[in-house]
């Protein structure tokens, strides 16, 4: 295990990147094997009432055209997910409260008939909620605590509290969900040791997976002229995490592959065992506009499906056949 001054020393100097990246690949190989999970995401809606300063879905972006996938079009689209094999999906959307704790309640329901894992990406809810959600079979929560420093997140979610935050993550696992957490890397004012700093916090409240993705500038935001995140240093933040936290479910985001058009298996060779397919729709897809130029707008399920398994395939990985439960045994 790495003292925090480790950490730190290995995100400023950029001289053992390689070491740190193969070291990160041996530790995820001894520990959940070479299998790589797919997650089959469902985005089911972009209305969002919350205005992180970053997010192009926030409330007070005018300039996307909102839509809302409903009950039976998910389950449909849940349905053929799991006919292609998915054996986890994952329900994401804005803070949309049109989805009241019965419909999200009748759409598990009618997804864990199916053969599969369920894993809900939905934002910040009561305790209730949480409860009803996981009585009804939900397996899963993410919720990315974003950033742990305090005022840098109080910057960047008006209204929202980072408190009411670790609240959610907190209920949530003495609800008995696998807990996904993660962070952005790159945001403006965010510092090297704030980033240890979100490396020690995954390991205290023992996340079950952890994603971590470079901050892109969206146009439609106050941060539409901050920098994007750097590739590199986001890949080494997961590096570090699954050096840390060996036995945990890390995913190559969609953010990485955005600012490297290999980011993903580069992801896959550096620490991450899990893989996140969009299986919405193509009409839809566009419109979850988190951040510019997401990849895969113009494709379909299948497409997407066929493309991931190919790369898996292609660096000597296989796809896993069972759901994917956590290694984390903490
Ligand atoms: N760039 C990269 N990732 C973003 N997210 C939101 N906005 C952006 C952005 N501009 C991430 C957040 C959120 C996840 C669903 O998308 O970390 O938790
Ligand atoms: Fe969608 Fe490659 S994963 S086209």
């Amino acid at each position: 295990m790495l003292t925090r001054n480790e950490i730190i020393e290995h995100l400023k100097n950029d001289n053992k990147n390689s070491e740190l990246f193969s070291l990160a690949d041996k530790i995820r190989e001894e520990n959940v094997g070479d299998a790589v999970h797919l997650r089959g995401l469902i985005e089911f809606s972009n209305i969002c009432k919350q205005q992180c300063k970053y997010c192009g879905l926030r409330s007070p972006n005018k300039h996307i055209e909102r839509y809302r996938i409903l009950k039976d079009d998910i389950i449909h689209t849940a349905k053929h997910a799991v006919d292609m094999g998915y054996k986890t999906i994952v329900l994401q959307s804005g803070e949309d409260d049109y989805f009241s704790t019965d419909l999200i309640v009748e759409i598990i329901r009618e997804i864990k008939k199916l053969d599969t894992a369920l894993t809900l990406s939905i934002g910040e809810r009561s305790f209730g909620d949480y409860q009803a959600f996981k009585e009804v079979g939900a397996d899963r929560y993410l919720i990315r605590i974003e950033t742990t420093d305090r005022n840098l997140y109080k910057e960047l979610h008006p209204n929202m509290n980072f408190d009411n935050r670790i609240r959610c993550l907190k209920d949530l696992k003495e609800l008995g969900y696998e807990v996904g957490t993660g962070c952005l890397v790159g945001l403006p004012g965010q510092t090297i040791e704030s980033l240890a700093d979100d490396i020690l916090f995954f390991k205290e409240i023992n996340a079950d997976m952890v994603g971590i993705g470079p901050f892109i500038p969206h146009p439609e935001t106050p941060l539409k002229d901050t920098p994007a995140g750097s590739f590199e240093l986001a890949l080494k933040v997961m590096a570090l995490t699954r050096i840390m936290l060996p036995d945990i479910n890390i995913p190559a985001t969609t953010a990485m592959e955005t600012l490297n058009p290999n980011g993903r298996i580069l992801a896959l060779q550096s620490g991450a065992n899990v893989v996140m397919p969009n299986v919405t729709s193509t009409e839809y897809r566009a419109k979850y506009e988190i951040y510019p130029n997401k990849i895969c707008i113009n494709d379909n399920p299948d497409k997407c499906r066929n493309c991931i398994e190919a790369k898996i395939k292609s660096i000597g990985r296989y796809i896993a056949k069972d759901y994917g439960f956590s290694h984390n045994k903490n």
